[in-house]
């Protein structure tokens, strides 16, 4: 069976019920729907799992703090997982509980097959065990003062009576299996520490406790009951056991069939790489039913610093879903943070990357193609004529980018996906400038301006469904725009978008409302006081100040305040030679982390070469094509090696969040601003 069309199967961790969602959640929770809906968009049979881990002696203290059996207190905060997912379109196809019937009846065969094959066996254990990671410490793991690493609270000692799961017989099978299956410990640099950790020497793990009874009984033997990570690890599989909704069996998801990708935190990626395929081999798994990846993520923090309920900086992802629509908040986890790196949630950082990237690339192109349409076609498909060079050359860079990212979500990198999708919206936005329709339209060529629009909706039509894995209610509302049917009526076939276009012409495009209002300065520093944790615990519902309506357009930032300068006279004012420049050339300067040199048409002869500290805000393609402000009789400043700048351009704001100065469209280059 070819790749493509093997079942496509990505589970999350199933997360403890002693805590409510967060952002750390939310992550693995959105990257996993994500991964679902490109499959599902690649014509494949995709499935997600999620769900809770509900035993161990974790929950049982949890429950008893509250005073409620721990029954009660798991069904509760299991619900709250439930319910959240939905609210940031995560929607997984099964949601599985540890403490459900057909989970438990699984584990306890899975049990029983190990212990007939030989690899349990009763014995009596003493050592250290920490509740935060439930499962038991070596001497050499602690830190002073019998703390746990990790948790950095007291361990516990626990001397019990123990069924002992015989991981050391697998320690050769495994690094075979790592060895054999290169692509299946990611990242690479992950997959180090874990073979390390195995060829260290494997010992036999304690896989039963007789000191709590919340948890799965050994079968036969019930004063016992199974270690939480034994009785967990096993969702995976105990998730698909019997039929789906259409009655065809869940065992198809499972290899060699299906591919079954877990994705997980750093910290329990050991668990999912070691422990996970041990138990599978020791039931008699053999390598290619075993899963296909387990894929560890790095760990976030909070404006740089760690996610903590101590401090209370944890961030609860439904408000941030609330306040700007769960895609923008899926679009900001999928893009800031390369997968498998660890990341920072950063709120002004957020804002910014929205204003950037959805306001005035991907929102700006949809809202001036359609308001072209509106100006130029009275809101119909135009016909697309006969391409030029220019329009080729946008087709093929769009194809170009959206290959890219189809190759990087099939490789985990929803990052490196993103990027490319917005690299694609941002050659549209630059073939704007350069195709210029208005100069067409005056002079009276309306099959080329109907081309330019036509080629521009095909860009439009084909991003409406890259999106579509990270913001799928944005894609269908670009796709209504374009009166194209939602992408669930393209879910039965390949539907990544390099192939025919799917514009009729003479449809009508209704007209919409913006997909990306852009919020200003003001607007910005309200959001940031409401969202911003304010030292408080996470799902809490303090009221905050009404947020003024976003805006279409991005307002200019006020200046910050300072003192006046002095009155200058008008023949002062007028010595700056302030033109309009467009930027037809960019490139980073090499070492130099701030600069970028940019080729400036200011309606001269040859265009000129400005050097400006743009770095930290702009990529060099985002600035191709855009209309600037030029002071162009400053004297040149010479940079060093040859670089000289011959002009400055006019900008607000720090250097890793500018503003550029900009005129409307259609005003030539070299014109003077007065
Ligand atoms: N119940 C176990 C998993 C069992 S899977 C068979 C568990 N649960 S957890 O709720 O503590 O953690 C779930 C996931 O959240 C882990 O993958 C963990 O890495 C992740 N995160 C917890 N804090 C995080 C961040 N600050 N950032 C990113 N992910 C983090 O472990």
């Amino acid at each position: 069976m070819s790749l493509q069309k093997r079942p496509f199967y990505v589970t999350t961790p199933i997360y403890y019920v002693n805590d409510v969602p967060h952002l750390g959640h939310a992550y693995t929770s959105t990257v996993a729907d994500a991964l679902r809906r490109f499959h599902l968009l690649r014509g494949r049979d995709a499935r997600m799992l999620t769900g809770t881990d509900e035993h161990g002696l974790k929950i049982d203290r949890a429950a008893k703090e509250q005073g409620v059996t721990p029954q009660a207190f798991t069904d509760a905060v299991s619900q709250r997982f439930r319910d959240a997912w939905p609210k940031l379109n995560v929607r997984a196809d099964d949601f599985i509980r540890t403490t459900e019937p057909r989970h438990i009846e699984f584990v306890q065969s899975l049990w029983k097959v190990i212990a007939d094959k030989g690899f349990l066996y009763k014995g009596a254990y003493e050592a250290w065990y920490c509740v935060g990671c439930e499962t038991f410490k070596t001497e050499k793991d602690l830190l002073p003062g019998n703390l746990c690493d990790i948790h950095k609270k007291p361990v516990e000692r626990v001397k019990e009576e123990t069924y002992f799961f015989k991981l050391s017989a697998f320690q050769d099978r495994l690094l075979a299996f790592y060895e054999a299956h290169p692509g299946f410990i990611r990242p690479e640099t992950r997959k180090n520490e874990v073979v390390s950790f195995v060829k260290s020497g494997l010992d036999d793990l304690s896989v039963s406790r007789t000191s709590f009874s919340w948890g799965i009984p050994v079968p036969g033997d019930d004063k016992h009951v199974m270690f939480v990570w034994f009785d967990a690890l096993a969702n995976y599989r105990s998730a698909l056991e019997g039929n789906d909704a259409h009655g065809k069996p869940l065992r198809r998801y499972w290899g060699p069939e299906g591919e079954v990708v877990h994705l997980m935190g750093k910290d329990i990626l050991r668990f999912h790489a070691v422990y996970w395929p041990a138990f599978l081999m020791a039931a008699g798994y053999t390598d290619a039913e075993l899963p296909e990846a387990v894929h560890a993520h790095g760990f976030l923090t909070i404006d740089g610093e760690k996610m903590s309920k101590m401090t209370g900086n944890v961030v609860d992802p439904l408000r941030v879903a609330e306040e700007f629509g769960a895609d923008v908040l899926r679009y900001y986890l999928l893009r800031a943070v390369s997968f498998g790196q660890d990341g920072d949630f950063d709120h002004a950082g957020f804002i910014e990357r929205y204003n950037a990237d959805l306001g005035k690339n991907l929102g700006n192109l949809v809202q001036r193609t359609i308001g072209m349409c509106a100006k130029y076609t009275n809101l119909k498909v135009p016909d697309a004529g006969v391409y030029t060079a220019l329009d080729t050359e946008l087709v093929a860079g769009v194809q170009r980018e959206l290959q890219k990212a189809a190759d990087a979500w099939t490789a985990i990198e929803p990052h490196a996906a993103l990027e490319a999708t917005m690299a694609a919206s941002s050659l549209a936005n630059t073939y704007v400038d350069r195709a210029a329709p208005w100069a067409a339209f005056k002079d009276g060529d309306l099959p080329r301006v109907g081309t330019i629009l036509h080629a521009l909706l095909d860009v439009v039509a084909r991003l409406s469904i890259a999106i579509y894995p990270a913001m799928p209610d944005k894609s269908d509302r670009v796709r209504a725009q374009l009166g194209l049917s939602p992408i669930s009526a393209l879910l039965d076939h390949d539907a990544w978008p390099l192939g025919a276009t799917e514009l009729t012409i003479g449809a009508a495009l209704p007209p919409g409302t913006p997909l990306f209002p852009m919020y200003d300065k003001e607007q910005t520093e309200l959001l940031l006081a409401k969202l911003r944790p304010a030292k408080a615990p996470a799902m809490t519902d303090t009221p905050a100040a009404p947020v003024p309506a976003p805006t279409a357009a991005a307002a200019p930032a006020p200046a910050a305040p300072e003192a006046p300068p002095a009155p200058i006279t008008y023949d002062q004012f007028s010595a700056v030679d302030l033109r309009v420049g467009l930027v037809v050339a960019c490139e980073k300067v090499p070492k130099k982390d701030k600069l970028l040199k940019l080729q400036v048409d200011l309606g001269e002869p040859e265009p000129r070469t400005i050097i400006a500290g743009l770095a930290l805000t702009f990529t060099p393609e985002t600035l191709v094509g855009r209309r600037v402000v030029v002071v162009a009789n400053l004297a040149p400043r010479d940079f060093g090696k040859g670089l000289v700048s011959h002009g400055m351009l006019l900008a607000s704001g720090p250097s890793e969040a500018l503003h550029l100065a900009s005129i409307d469209e259609g005003v030539a280059p070299g014109s003077k601003l007065k």
